[in-house]
């Protein structure tokens, strides 16, 4: 996969957790004007992790404000439990993570019979050779650039290793999107998400991610246009 066919694939998925919850309907219509390509909902349980932030009604709630893909990453044990109340909450990708479950093929399994896209993540310590077999079972690979559970934390620099060894995983083996094999089809989707800025984007994208989470680097910024665009343009130099 060449940068130039990667760049063409680039995504950008803002993280709610940085938003007003107080005014949520108007951010996620702000987030939708400023160029977003999906909305990132943090589900976490504070036991996976150590934070409690949203559930479904709070995904129905931004499911009802906005046409866009919602990109759900659930950081609790037992994510298969909560998958078909994501569903009807209006999930249109749940991501779980590798180390929160014993059943991750049935997980991504049942993900996909709910006729929505099925994301494995892992942590930043997580081995990424544990997820090569599943790579053809699921639509998106999410390897976290923090340790899951806050956002505003710092870009742990060592996973750029991990998303270049994946990505020339996805070249060799020639997979491309949803798990497919095929010239032409474009390329896996490898997330990254945690401390994304202009210039962690653009080492992300170099080692082979193209689609980037980020809250803080986003709200942040003086718009979120600017903050979205800033790593709409991670393949430039
Ligand atoms: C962290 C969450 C992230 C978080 C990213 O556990 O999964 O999605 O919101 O926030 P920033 O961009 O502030 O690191
Ligand atoms: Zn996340």
């Amino acid at each position: 996969m060449t940068n130039e066919e990667l760049a063409k694939h680039i995504r950008v998925n803002p993280s709610i957790l940085s938003a007003d919850f107080g005014y949520i309907a108007d951010e996620v219509k702000r987030l939708e004007d400023a160029g977003a390509d999906e909305i990132h909902i943090d589900i976490m349980d504070g036991h996976f992790v150590p934070n409690l932030t949203m559930g479904p009604k709070m995904c129905a709630a931004i499911n009802s404000a906005t046409d866009l893909f919602l990109d759900v990453h659930i950081m609790a044990y037992n994510p298969f439990d909560y998958i078909e109340r994501f569903v009807q909450s209006g999930a249109d990708r749940i991501t779980f993570h590798l180390e929160a479950t014993e059943d991750v093929e049935d997980t991504l399994n049942f993900i996909r019979k709910c006729n929505i896209e099925a994301g494995l993540a892992i942590c930043p310590e997580t081995s990424e050779t544990l997820v090569t077999k599943y790579l053809d079972k699921c639509d998106l690979l999410l390897l976290m650039t923090v340790h899951p559970g806050f956002g505003g934390q710092e870009f742990i620099p060592d996973v750029l290793e991990k998303v270049s060894m994946m990505r020339s995983i996805c070249d060799k083996i020639n997979l491309r999107k949803g798990g497919k094999t095929g010239e032409g089809l474009p390329p896996f989707d490898i997330q990254v998400d945690g401390g994304i800025n202009k210039e962690t984007a653009k080492r992300c994208f170099d080692a082979g991610a193209n689609v980037f989470v980020a809250g803080s680097s986003i709200f942040a910024a003086p718009t979120l246009k600017e903050g979205i665009d800033n790593l709409k343009e991670a393949s430039r130099g």
